[in-house]
């Protein structure tokens, strides 16, 4: 090889060697060597990555779940232990035990603790509605009640839980406001009400409007509009929560991006709460078959889904500015929800790791995202 050659290619080498630098300089750098591939450590700079836990996870009984949250996660949610039912369940009695634990857990690794739910028509005793003889309570008495719950549940974890899910899923398919027992008996007020009360108890907390299906255009303007007036209000909600709780072919990617600019737009941070992709069919899509995968995910299906997380959390990274954490409504797909609902006893898979508490290909595919990432 010719001198002249030789140095054409040492010049070229260089180039390329530069090529990769700034490529790499350009991509948040991933753990290397030994240290675990974990979801808080890909995206951080990015968003919080939570999941959303049971009484067994936190409690210690179920290790090998507990294990894999605090090696995975740095934000953590009640799935169900700090619903009025479970802390309130009869009046003037409150029992925070298994909530202390759930709060505990958190601590121990310094996570980013969520409460959730202050007000919501499910999961609330139908006390709180009536009086002695069973009939509606007046405004006055349902709104001293609100007062009194927020104030003890938000009062007693001031500091230490730090975001809450002030009220859940408000809204109607068509946007206007669900005719709960709250909108009834308190009126169109009772939202800025609870808000108003969470900001009281505890002024460091972040507050949020959590609901579910936001992507679909008339129920998203209506939370939209439900977010202009509460800040014109004056009233101090920090962000809306999207839930998440997806399926293979809906919110479409577009779906998810617009309704993320849409919120962020008014001026309050997303947060993605309870993001599952439910891989069954629903009972009324004419299927035959309602629990088509009992003893595993064939690979096609496995593939697809992978692909799907990869899709939804290429929309996040993209408006990782705006969005503050995503959180998986559970932490192993034997945990989830989903295969009680709204079918009992089926076999889903809606999340990143399987019954063995092992990562799924959407977990690698959802740090592939992450991987490929700019750096913050
Ligand atoms: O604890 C009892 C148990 O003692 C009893 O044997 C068993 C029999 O059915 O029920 C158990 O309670 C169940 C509870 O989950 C704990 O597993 C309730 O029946 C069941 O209704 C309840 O479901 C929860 C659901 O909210 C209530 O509507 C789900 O776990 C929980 O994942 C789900 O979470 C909601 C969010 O809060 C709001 N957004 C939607 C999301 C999914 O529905």
């Amino acid at each position: 090889m010719s001198s002249r050659s030789r140095n054409w290619l040492h010049a070229m080498g260089a180039v390329l060697l530069a090529a990769v630098a700034i490529g790499c300089a350009r991509v948040r750098p991933v753990a290397v060597g030994r240290a675990p591939r974990t979801l808080r450590t890909a995206f951080e700079g990015a968003f919080l990555v939570g999941a959303a836990l049971n009484v067994a996870q936190f409690s210690g009984r179920d290790t090998a779940g507990a294990a894999l949250v605090r090696a995975q996660f740095n934000a953590i949610t009640p799935e169900n232990v700090l619903k009025w039912q479970s802390v309130h369940p009869r009046p003037g009695v409150y029992d925070f035990a298994t909530a202390d634990q759930y709060v505990a857990f958190g601590e121990r690794d310094g996570m980013f603790i969520v409460g959730h739910t202050l007000v919501w028509h499910q999961q609330t005793p139908r006390w709180v509605f009536q009086d002695s003889s069973g009939n509606p309570v007046s405004r006055d008495t349902l709104l001293a009640r609100l007062r009194d719950h927020i104030e003890t549940v938000v009062g007693r974890y001031r500091g230490r839980i730090r975001g809450w899910d002030v009220v859940n899923e408000a809204l109607n398919d068509d946007g206007t406001l669900r005719p709960t027992p709250w909108l009834t008996i308190i009126g169109v007020d009772y939202l800025a009400q609870a808000f108003r009360f969470a900001h009281a108890a505890d002024p460091a907390a972040e507050l949020y409007y959590n609901d579910y299906a936001l992507e679909n255009a008339p129920k998203r303007n209506g939370a939209l509009d439900l977010v202009r007036r509460l800040r014109a209000a004056g009233i101090p909600i920090t962000g809306v929560g999207l839930q998440g709780h997806n399926r293979m072919d809906w919110p479409t990617a577009a779906q998810q991006d617009s309704t993320i600019v849409a919120f962020a737009g008014l001026g309050v941070r997303v947060m993605i709460t309870e993001l599952d992709i439910d891989v069954l069919p629903r009972p009324n899509q004419s299927a035959t078959v309602l629990n088509p995968y009992p003893n595993g995910l064939p690979d096609s299906v496995q593939h697809a889904l992978a692909q799907r997380y990869a899709e939804l959390f290429t929309v996040y990274e993209r408006h990782a500015a705006d969005i503050g954490r995503v959180t998986f409504w559970g932490v192993a797909d034997g945990d989830s929800w989903l295969n009680h609902w709204p079918v009992r006893g089926r076999t889903n898979y809606p999340l990143l790791f399987d019954r063995q508490h092992r990562p799924k290909p959407a977990f690698e595919a959802v740090m592939g995202v992450a991987a490929q990432a700019p750096a913050r």
